[in-house]
């Protein structure tokens, strides 16, 4: 047995697709993972995560064919064991990386079989995550979820399994409605399992500075989107913090389209966007700060 370790759960959510929850998951898990042991878990049907984190590339077809058909998160829902695999490697050699990495563990997604098990699944299926990671939790400084664009059974799944919360928003005109909607949502789920947070971090993403509809949007989540957040009966009472916005860049697609993480990808092929690591650095800093004062 390894020692206990925090075991801290930080969710990506948002109802929305196309906000940057997997690129943030990403990056953020490959940042924690510096200095920590990691656990990323793709928890969509559309594994956009899995097909990044390319394990075809790097491991035997063979035992990478055995390890899908006993390993994705589906696995869960039959309450079965799932062991993550070691990406470690992949990232240390496979993208001959020079940026450090302690360790990354990682748990693939099945594809669009999640949602049908989901569903299919009898008695106490909202609390399978959490039962699951209440298990292998501790043995990881930080487990990171990517979720899925919806508020499904999955959804809740992500919600009651969640430590605290990370929310990005998309700086685009018609965010901030969906948003506040999401937000209903959220806080009615949790009144009605009483559940409760450590913190909800809201992160502004994909921001471009030059047009006036995304400064305006920028703003509103400044002030009235995170009033609105504070109004509501059981999500105003989670420490709220308000993240530094990530710009839009192409070099955040490139990355992915080469099935890098973003530091690796930058450091290698692209090392005048530094300026995008300082601030993906910074945010992740923010967010381990915020938790471990919360825990002192
Ligand atoms: N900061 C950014 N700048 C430019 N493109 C981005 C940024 N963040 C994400 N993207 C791109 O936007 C698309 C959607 O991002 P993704 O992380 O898959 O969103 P989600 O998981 O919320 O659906 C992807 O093509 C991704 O490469
Ligand atoms: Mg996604």
């Amino acid at each position: 047995m390894s020692r206990e370790k925090k075991g801290i759960v930080l969710s990506l959510i948002n109802q929305k697709g196309g906000v940057s929850k997997t690129t943030t998951a990403s990056s953020l898990a490959r940042e924690l993972a510096k200095d920590n042991k990691v656990l990323l878990i793709d928890f969509d049907g559309q594994a956009t995560l899995t097909e990044l984190i390319d394990l075809y590339s790097h491991y035997d077809e063979d035992f990478l064919d055995e390890y899908f058909k006993e390993n994705t998160i589906l696995k869960i829902f039959n309450r079965e064991e799932i062991y993550p695999i070691d990406v470690t490697d992949i990232v240390k050699e496979g993208q001959g990386s020079k940026v450090r990495i302690n360790e990354l563990h990682f748990i693939p997604s099945p594809g669009n079989s999640l949602s049908f098990a989901a569903e299919s699944v009898a008695g106490g299926k909202d609390l399978l995550l959490k039962n699951f990671l209440n298990k292998i939790k501790k043995e990881y400084d930080y487990v990171i979820i990517d979720s899925l664009p919806s508020v499904s059974t999955l959804f809740k799944n992500v919600l009651l399994a969640s430590d605290s919360l990370i929310i990005p928003i998309q700086t685009k005109t018609n965010s901030i409605a969906g948003a506040n909607e999401f937000i209903k949502i959220i806080d009615e789920t949790i009144g009605d399992y009483g559940t409760s947070y450590d913190n909800l971090f809201v992160l502004p993403t994909i921001y471009d500075k030059r047009k006036k509809d995304d400064k305006e949007v920028l703003s509103e989540i400044k002030t009235s989107y995170i009033d609105f957040i504070k109004s509501r009966e059981h999500v105003g009472k989670i420490n709220i913090v308000l993240l530094k916005e990530i710009p839009e860049r192409s070099v955040f697609s490139n990355a992915q389209s080469y099935r890098y993480f973003i530091q690796d990808y930058v450091e290698q092929f692209d090392s005048g966007k530094k300026d995008i690591l300082l601030l993906l650095a910074e945010i992740a800093k923010k967010i381990t700060d915020t938790i471990s004062k919360k825990g002192e």
